[in-house]
This record gives C-alpha cells, structure tokens and sequence, in this order.
C-alpha cells in the first residue's frame, strides 16, 4: 500500500475505536486539550444531530457540512467519499428517502466497523458501506445521483485520480458537493506544511486554483468553491508552538489562507436533441413584420421569438412563399397542405417534417416547450405604432 494511504488508514482507525470507545474522535494534531476542535466541532446543528446514534456524531471528523448544501431529492442515490463513522451517509439516507440510497465507502475496517453498528442504530434500510479505495471506486459507471464527501479528498495521494473516479460513476447530470480543506493564495512552504499537518492531519491539501483545474480536468462544469470556516493562527496556536513554529512571527502570512470550503461541480448532462422546426410563411414583403411603412405587430413579436428560440438552440429555417416558392413545391407535407387548404391558410410549421400548426404562428411558450427549455420570460411587447391608432411609422 501507498504509504501515505497506509498513514492516514492508521490514523482513522484510532480514530475509530476512539469513537468506539465513546470518546470524541479527533486525527492527532487537530485537537488541543478540552477545547472545541475550531474543524470538527459545531457542524451540525441540533435538529440534525437529532435521532443519530451517538458514536456517529463522536466519530465525526469533517470539516463542513455536505448534506445541508447538496439540496438532495429524493429517490436519488448519493456516494460518500470517505464516509468514516457515517454521519453524512446517514443523514443522506434521511433525506433521498426510502426509493433513494444512500452508499458509504472507506478503505479503514474500524471506520466501515463503526459505521454499520450506527446504521443498525439509526435503524436505516437504504444505507450501504463499501470497503474500498476512492481512488478506485467499486461501483458501475454512471450510477450515482450525487456524490459527497467531508474533509477527505485533501488526504488523497492522488486527487486527479478521485476527481476522474468521481466522474466516472457520477449519472450525467449528476452533482459533486464536497467539504474539503483549501488554501488561497501563497503561503511559505513550511508554513504551509505545518498549518495543513494540523487542519487535515496531512499536509495534502489543494490551492483553490488547483482545485478548479483538477476538476475541470475530470471533466467537470459549473464549478463552485465557497468558503465555509476561515482559519487563523489562533486556532492552531497550541500545536504549532509544539512544532517549533514561531506563531506570532506568521501570524500576517496565514490570516484567512486556509478555509474549508464547500465544492460543487456537476458532470455535464448531453445535449437535448432538439427538433428542427420549419416554418412556411404566406408571400410576405418583408418577413420580419416591418415593411416600408406598415408594421405587422404579430409578425415583430414571432420574429423575436424566433430569435430567441433560435439563441436557445432550436433549429428553425423559415421560407417565404413570395420569395423562395421552390421550398414550397418540393417538400410533399407543404405542396399536398397547399392542394388541400390554399395558401390562404399559411403559416404553416412542422416540426421535424410534421405539421405542427397551421394558420398561425407558434407562441414563444409553443417555442420553448419544443426546445425543452424551461419555464420562459414572456416575450417583450414590439413598440407601438409612432402615430397612435394608425400603422404609420
Ligand atoms: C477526515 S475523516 C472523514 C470521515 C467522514 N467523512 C466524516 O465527515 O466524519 C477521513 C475518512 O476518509 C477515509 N479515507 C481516507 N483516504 C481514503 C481513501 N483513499 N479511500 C477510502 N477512504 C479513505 C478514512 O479512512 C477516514 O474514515
């Protein structure tokens, strides 16, 4: 094993029987005597902790909250990186419900131990722990709504690798919401070492620009890092005066440097294909509704829908029959349509070579319930005629 893994698998697992044991975990350098751990401690609020076994809010040991911000749904499946005691996967297990799931995976035994006796606490079904490797993730393509993960990624040997598993077993469309130890900014690398040794017991955490590079490199969009805890030398003071550190001395170069910060990504969903849509216009002088002096108000509102359908990625070609009659005689729909009805019923529209509407114009909420998009603005009002009551202009 990777002796960095092999380090950081020790020190869960005392961390775990500590827990065990009914103490509160702490990894070594991050907690000072009786005090609060500044990383640790106040995560959760009350109402959250409320109905959770004991042991998994002593063997909590991340540095934010995940599942506050990661808006679960349920019915989704969520993966927690790291998931040590538990906490994060029990409480996802809560909130995606009972036609979701809710997966822990750890490389520690004593930590994957202590977690399922918390999930036979908490009396939860649609919860899993997986032993395993975040660097190699046992767990399909494509398979997970969302991942979390709570102070963990930063103990990785090798973050490009958990950031391209992550990817890879993430749906698409699916969201990355991590808690996780950063620092901004340049710090002397000493400093550095020692600040991060007493934040995440190793000293591997990431700069924010690292961070978002990493991710991108994935594959990931729609990157997010938020800073949720800022930490200063007061906080560290007791260790770092063990470790030889002169901390007034470094006090300037470390104030705000190192955060936990919450992480979002997401794994891009593929394109919508989207339906060509053609519209067949009357013999018109001018298509977009203004023609020398006359003003067609109707015609000015479609044209700026069909813009910005058009800006939103749906296909359209538009064809006048004054000026382009060809595309009117060699598209059978249209040339039979004609036969039928005349050109007096024109505008006609397909949608995918099928007719969609006839004898009017689609509304922009037609357009966009054709392009899949969302619920939309309304379409903005073309100007009124110059001379009121009259088409002049
Ligand atoms: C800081 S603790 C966080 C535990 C939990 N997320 C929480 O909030 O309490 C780190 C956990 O990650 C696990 N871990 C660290 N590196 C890992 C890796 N490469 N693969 C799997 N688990 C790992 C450790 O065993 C430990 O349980």
């Amino acid at each position: 094993m990777n002796p960095v893994k092999q380090i950081v698998q020790e020190k869960y697992a005392a961390a775990a029987r500590q827990a065990a044991a009914g103490q509160t975990a702490c990894c070594g350098g991050s907690q000072s005597g009786d005090a609060a751990d500044p990383i640790t401690s106040g995560l959760y609020d009350e109402a959250q902790k409320l109905g959770l076994p004991e042991k998994a809010v002593l063997a909590s040991l991340g540095c934010g909250n995940p599942t506050a911000l990661a808006a679960l749904q349920p019915g989704e499946t969520v993966l927690d990186l790291g998931s040590g005691g538990g906490i994060d996967v029990l409480l996802s297990a809560r909130r995606v419900g009972p036609t979701g799931k809710a997966i822990g995976l750890d490389m520690t035994d004593d930590m994957l131990a202590l977690a399922r006796e918390n999930q036979q606490k908490a009396g939860l079904t649609n919860v899993e722990f997986l032993r395993g490797d975040i660097e190699n993730i046992p767990l399909p393509p494509n398979s997970v709504d969302v991942i979390i993960s709570n102070c963990v990624i930063n103990l990785a040997a090798d973050k490009d690798q958990v950031l391209r598993e992550a990817f890879r077993v993430l749906k698409p469309g699916g969201r990355l919401a991590v808690s996780d130890v950063v620092v901004r900014g340049h710090v002397p690398a000493e400093l550095r070492q020692n600040m991060l040794l007493w934040v995440g017991c190793l000293a591997g955490a990431l700069e924010e620009q690292q961070y978002r590079s990493k991710l991108a490199a994935a594959g990931f969009t729609g990157i997010e890092i938020e800073p949720t805890r800022i930490y200063n030398v007061e906080d560290a003071r007791a260790f770092l005066a063990g470790h030889d550190v002169d901390v007034d001395a470094m006090a300037a170069a470390v104030e705000g440097e190192f955060v936990s910060a919450f992480i979002r990504a997401a794994k891009p969903a593929p394109a919508l294909s989207r339906p060509a849509i053609q519209v067949f216009d009357p013999a018109l002088c001018c298509s977009t509704g203004v023609c020398g002096v006359d003003v067609d108000p109707a015609l000015v509102n479609f044209s700026a829908d069909l813009a910005w359908a058009q800006q939103n990625g749906l296909s359209i070609e538009r064809f006048n029959l004054a000026q382009q009659p060809l595309a009117f005689a060699e598209n059978p729909t249209v040339r039979s349509f004609l036969e039928n009805s005349g050109a007096q019923a024109l505008p006609l529209v397909l949608r995918n070579g099928e007719i969609a509407l006839a004898g009017r114009y689609p509304t922009r909420a037609e357009l966009a319930r054709w392009a899949g998009l969302l619920p939309i603005a309304p379409a903005t009002q073309p100007p009124g005629p110059c001379c009121p009551g009259s088409s002049c202009c």
